[in-house]
Parts: structure tokens; C-alpha cells; sequence
């Protein structure tokens, strides 16, 4: 059995900007940076120098930043791309030519030899200027096989560095993309790497394939952001090469345990979110709501779980629903210190089932006052209190919030502004919070009209999340949004905290230790 590493060149900054929508500005192409960078990937795509000032600016502010990784800037193959990249400080550039005739007819309107001739000249002038060059064959899996070993071998006496195999419109399949990498590496005997989008949802599994097949690099994305469907996700490549079982074993130098830290912080900057059924990052990744799965999951998280995951920075939850059985609602509850008889078990737990019959989510909020009716005793004391809020909005002012808090007896109070008058008063709730205790975030907002008119009730469910990564969802109803928005959010803050409170026997408001009894 062999231990290869397998070098991580991430493209976020290029081909995940070229995600439709996507568009980062220098400042935030510099964070990102400093992101993957810390992660632990090897190479960093900067981005493609050529195509605007702004470009440039992000590109220019990366190199002069003094990161661990190998940074890479994209090139067509003429001297003026080669050229802005150079000006941009960079020592290794990218450079490609589509081969396939499809893009050589309708795209290029060149002929194959005409091709060959550009990738050589830009290989050698790229070398004349003394950069590490990686040579892509645009469109490689579409392209005549006998042609792309021709391309490859010219390429490689031309002084290429290294190769890239680029699946452009994720049209291989696993065993093809093997095929053509042990081509490419016969002809040209450089490191070969692999280039996969996941326009049928085979970009990791293709980028797998080729790295069984002898590839030691592959091109991939935060979150899988990319043209289209995408690219190769960072996350699951990795994943998979460190946790499933191949014939050799796979490493990689990044650290996982940043790997959800640094998805979201990508999510949020380039203003796409993840799929919650998204592998190893998505919020459903370690979440369990059937009775079957949480039962084995609390016997053993290896049950239901292919990986624990800590592994990649996550905490495990539970959710009850209309699947719901005993052992999962019992250890929900537990974590909040309540421990119901059997009797009163059942009773909470019919409850449970009659709501989630109604197609309705169950919050840990609701569940909570459930268990409370059930019971009929308050051990549940509310830490966080609504003493008062207002807002104002209007044509011409900005809407605008203030919001009175009472933690533990003391009063807290904030001013925020946002987008409309719901966004102002949680800004200003999350204000507070941040200012007394950890960070406490508004993850997800939905806001629902229960019955039809401008006197509708409406029902409002927020997912907050602290910086432990524990997630809670509460729902409130009213007839005004803001109200019953700002309430929502004051219940999932509280017991927010109550978890942690239990889970630590202490909560800390400003540094003052809170005074509590459950
Ligand atoms: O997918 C692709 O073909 C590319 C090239 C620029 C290499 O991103
Ligand atoms: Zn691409």
C-alpha cells in the first residue's frame, strides 16, 4: 500500500468567481486568500490578471501578502495575459487553449495544428520570463484522444511544469478521465493534475479517478462554486481521499478541522449558500431527525455517521419530527436538564408526531413547551428577556431599530440599522448578544402568512447559531411581523444559551458569572 500526498490547488478566486453572480472585490479576494491559506491548501489560483484593474488590484494585494501557498495567476496563451500576470508579481501562471474540435471550429476558429502552436509558444514565453507554467488543454475530455496526447508531449518539450486536465463541461466519466490521465503522464512524464465540473454531479468522483490513475494534483472549489453546476468541491475531495478505502492511502496537508469554518466564511463573502443537503458542509450533514437513525446515532455516531464531525469543525444535532422516536426526543431534552418520565415520555412525544403529521417542522423552542405543558413545571428559566423595542421606517430614512434586553435582571439595549424594520431590530438583538456573551447569529429566516388578508397571522422561524456551532430553530406567530420576528429570534437566543449553560454549569453575562438556578 502506497502514502501519496495529494497536492490542493484551489480555484476559488477564479474559476468559483466565475460562478454566475459572483463578483469580489480586491479586499475580498485578499481575506479568502488569507482563508485558503490557512486551511492549508498548496496553490491558489489568484485569478485571471488579464481581465480588469480591479483584478489586478486583488491579485497584486495577494502576492504582496507573504502566504504559505504557492500562488498561480490565469493566462491565455499570448504574451499580454502572460504578461499582466507577470506585472502582477506572480512566478506561475495557468495557461490554456481549448483542443477540442467543438471550441476550435465555433469558438477559436483555428484549426488543431494552429492550437498546438499557440500552447507551444506560450509554454516557451512563459518560461522565457522565468514562471513555473501549467498548461491546460481546454475542453480535454472532449478532445480526440490521439490529439491531446500530441498537445500534451509538445507541451511538455516546450518546458511545461506541469499539466491540467480539464473536464470543462463535466462531460467524463470516472474511467475515461483515468484513461487520458495515464496518457497524459506516458507522454509528457510531469505531475498531471485534474480539472473536473460537476454538470452531472460527477466532479469529485471524476477528480478521484484521476488521482487513482496517477494524478498528484487536483483543481478544486470551496463549496464546489464554479461555472454552472461547478467544480470539484474542496471539501468532499478531500474528505473522500482521507476516509474512504482505495487501494493506497491518500493525504492532503489540509487541515480539516478549519474546513466548515472556512466554507462558511466563503458562502458568505461570495453571497452563495450551501445546499443543506450538501456533502460534508451542508447544515443537514450531521443532522438526524428519524428515530431509527438517532437511536443508532446515540449508541454509536459511527452507526449513522461515515465520519465524526469534528473531524471537519462540526457539532452533531438532533431535530424531532413526525419520524421522531423516544431516544433522540429524550437526549434533545436532556441537554436542556430535563429528564420526563415514561409516562410523560409518550405524552410528549404524541405531541411531537401530531405536529410533524401537520407537515410541520418542530423546533427545539417548541418542543421545549411542549415538554413544559407535559410536565406543568417551569424548569426553564428564560435568561433573555424582551423588555421593549421600537422601530421606524419609511420613504427616505433608513429603517431603524432599538431593542432592550433583560439578561439575568441587568437591562441591555442597542440601535441598529438595516435593510427594512425586521432586519433592524435583529441586528440590534445580535448586537447585544455579541456585546455579553459569544456571538450569537441569525442563520435562516422565514417568515410564512398562516391565513390570507392584510390582517393574516404570520409565523416567523429563525435558526440561530453560536460560535460553537450549536444550531436552534424557533418559531413564533403573531399578527405583526416585526414583533413576532423579534420574538422568534429572542426565544432561539434564549435557549441558545440555556444549552450551554447546562452543558457547562456556567454562563458568563459581561464577565459577571450568571446567577441561575434550574
Ligand atoms: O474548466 C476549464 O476548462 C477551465 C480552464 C480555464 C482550464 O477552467
Ligand atoms: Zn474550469
Amino acid at each position: 500500500m502506497k502514502n501519496t500526498n495529494i497536492r490542493i490547488f484551489d480555484t476559488t478566486l477564479r474559476d468559483g468567481e466565475q460562478s454566475p453572480g459572483v463578483s469580489l472585490s480586491p479586499e475580498k479576494k485578499l481575506n479568502i486568500a488569507r482563508k485558503l491559506d490557512e486551511l492549508g491548501v498548496d496553490a491558489i489560483e489568484t485569478g485571471f490578471p488579464v481581465i480588469s484593474e480591479g483584478e489586478r488590484e486583488g491579485v497584486k494585494a495577494i502576492v504582496g501578502d507573504g502566504l504559505k501557498a504557492e500562488l498561480c495567476g490565469l493566462a491565455r496563451t499570448n504574451k499580454k495575459d502572460i504578461d499582466a500576470a507577470v506585472d502582477c508579481g506572480l512566478n506561475y501562471i495557468h495557461t490554456f487553449i481549448a483542443t477540442s474540435d467543438i471550441h476550435l471550429e465555433h469558438k477559436l476558429k483555428m484549426s488543431r495544428d494552429e492550437a498546438l502552436e499557440k500552447a507551444i509558444e506560450a509554454v516557451e514565453y512563459g518560461k522565457s520570463r522565468g514562471l513555473q507554467v501549467e498548461f491546460s488543454a481546454e475542453d480535454a475530455t472532449r478532445t480526440d484522444r490521439e490529439f491531446l496526447k500530441k498537445v500534451f508531449g509538445a507541451v511538455a518539450s516546450a518546458g511545461a511544469d506541469r499539466i491540467d486536465i480539464p473536464d470543462t463541461v463535466g462531460y467524463s466519466t470516472p474511467q475515461y478521465i483515468g484513461e487520458i490521465t495515464k496518457d497524459a503522464i506516458e507522454v509528457s512524464k510531469l505531475p498531471i493534475s485534474v480539472h473536473c465540473h460537476n454538470d452531472f454531479g460527477l466532479a469529485v468522483a471524476n477528480a478521484i479517478s484521476g488521482v487513482q490513475a496517477g494524478a498528484s494534483c487536483a483543481h478544486v472549489t470551496i463549496n464546489g462554486i464554479g461555472e454552472r453546476a461547478g467544480n470539484a468541491s474542496l471539501e468532499e475531495f478531500v474528505m473522500a481521499l482521507h476516509s474512504l478505502q482505495f487501494e493506497n492511502t491518500w493525504e492532503t496537508n489540509i487541515n480539516t478541522k478549519l474546513i466548515y469554518e472556512t466554507s462558511r466564511y466563503i458562502s458568505k463573502l461570495a453571497g452563495m449558500s450551501v445546499q443543506p443537503n450538501k456533502a460534508i458542509v451542508g447544515e443537514n450533514a450531521f443532522g438526524h431527525e428519524s428515530g431509527i437513525h438517532t437511536h443508532g446515532v446515540l449508541n454509536n455516531p459511527l452507526t449513522y455517521e461515515p465520519i465524526s464531525p469534528e473531524i471537519v469543525g462540526r457539532t452533531r444535532w438532533l431535530q424531532v419530527g413526525k419520524h421522531a422516536g423516544i431516544h433522540g426526543m429524550n437526549a434533545m431534552l436532556k441537554e436542556y436538564g430535563i429528564e420526563p418520565n415514561d409516562e410523560q415520555t409518550k405524552q410528549i412525544l404524541d405531541k411531537v408526531k401530531a405536529l410533524g403529521d401537520q407537515g410541520k417542522q418542530v423546533t427545539e423552542v417548541e418542543l421545549l413547551s411542549m415538554a413544559n405543558e407535559v410536565i406543568g413545571e417551569n424548569k426553564l428559566k428564560r435568561i433573555v428577556q424582551l423588555a421593549g423595542f421600537s422601530v421606524s421606517t419609511g420613504v427616505g430614512t433608513m429603517p431603524y431599530a432599538f431593542v432592550k434586553l433583560n439578561v439575568d435582571g441587568q437591562e441591555f439595549s442597542a440601535t441598529d440599522y438595516g435593510v427594512g424594520p425586521v432586519d433592524a431590530a435583529l441586528n440590534a438583538i445580535q448586537k447585544i448578544t455579541s456585546q455579553i456573551t459569544d456571538e450569537v447569529r441569525l442563520k435562516e429566516y422565514k417568515l410564512d402568512s398562516i391565513s390570507g388578508g392584510a390582517n393574516a397571522l404570520c409565523e416567523v422561524t429563525v435558526k440561530v447559531e453560536d460560535a460553537r456551532g450549536n444550531i436552534i430553530s424557533s418559531k413564533s406567530v403573531g399578527e405583526d411581523i416585526v414583533t413576532t420576528s423579534v420574538q422568534a429570534m429572542v426565544d432561539g437566543i434564549n435557549r441558545i444559551m440555556l444549552k450551554n449553560l447546562l452543558k457547562e454549569k456556567k454562563i458568563y453575562i459581561k464577565d459577571k458569572l450568571l446567577n441561575i438556578i434550574i
